[in-house]
């Protein structure tokens, strides 16, 4: 009898991550799930799926980010899988240059940019031995002029070259993707005075004329996972926004 692969996915107790534990879960993972401050969330999150749980841990901090790993990969014996998905923003309009501080930068960087790092790094070991795959999330903003601010699409745009740089150095063991949505109904954009015009153009124009699904974004992250000979990838799923 073969045994079930597991999956670590950071920033999962809402919005995609939540939707990305519970296909991984369909698929046959065991799920750890993850976030820094809604344990509670995360834990029935958890309890809903078979042989799930959750850690909570702050990623942006690198000995939490090994923490995390190392007790995912302890609980379970293995690590297969790493979906890189916690992620903050401020909608701060791109022509506000004054708005976008060097706090902002550092607090996106730090979560976005430094967290994808060093839980990636941390987790390469047991990828290597499984012979596993990561999956970052990046935005459509990594490679368009678009976002919710300049800090976070600069931060999408180093997590997309990342995901180039580490699968050329991690293969043959190890293949590193991502899955650059572009707007997803989440907590995040739900209800928000900065993205309602957006949805409301993307319902508008774009190809698909509607806005993504959570489970439109694990559909794909599932894709990558199955995807053996592919590596080094930046998957848009935007309804074709991009093509506007
Ligand atoms: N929604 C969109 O339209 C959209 C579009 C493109 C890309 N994305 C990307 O998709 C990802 C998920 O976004 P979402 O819309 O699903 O957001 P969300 O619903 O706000 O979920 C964010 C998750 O990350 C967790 N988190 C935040 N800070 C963390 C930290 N320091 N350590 C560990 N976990 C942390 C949150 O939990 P706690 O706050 O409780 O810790 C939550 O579970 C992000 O990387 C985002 O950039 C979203």
């Amino acid at each position: 009898m073969s045994v079930a692969p597991v999956a670590l996915v950071t920033g999962s107790s809402s919005g995609i991550g939540e939707a990305l534990a519970r296909a991984l879960a369909d698929d046959g993972f065991r799920v750890v799930l993850n976030s820094a401050r809604s344990a509670e969330a995360g834990r029935s999150i958890a309890a809903s799926l078979p042989d799930a749980h959750y850690i909570q841990a702050d990623i942006s901090v690198e000995a939490e980010a090994r923490r995390l790993v190392a007790e995912a990969a302890e609980r379970h014996g293995r690590l297969d899988l790493l979906v890189n998905n916690a992620g903050r923003t401020r909608a701060i309009p791109h022509a506000d240059l004054e708005g976008a501080t060097p706090e902002v930068w550092r607090e996106i960087f730090d979560l976005n940019v430094l967290g994808t790092w060093q839980t990636s790094v941390a987790a390469m070991p047991h990828l290597t031995r499984a012979n596993g795959s990561i999956v970052n999330i990046s935005s459509v903003a990594g490679s368009r002029p678009a976002g919710s601010s300049i800090p976070y699409a600069v931060s999408k745009a180093a997590i997309e070259h990342m995901t180039r740089l580490l699968a050329g150095t991690v293969g043959p063991q190890v293949r590193v993707n991502a899955v650059a949505p572009g707007l997803v109904e989440t907590p995040w954009t739900q209800g928000s005075d900065f993205f309602a015009p957006i949805a409301e153009q993307v319902r508008e124009v774009t190809p698909l004329r509607r806005v993504g699904r959570t489970e439109d974004v694990a559909q794909a992250v599932v894709a990558l996972t199955r995807a053996t000979y592919t590596t080094g990838q930046v998957l848009l799923v935007d309804g074709g926004a991009h093509l506007i």
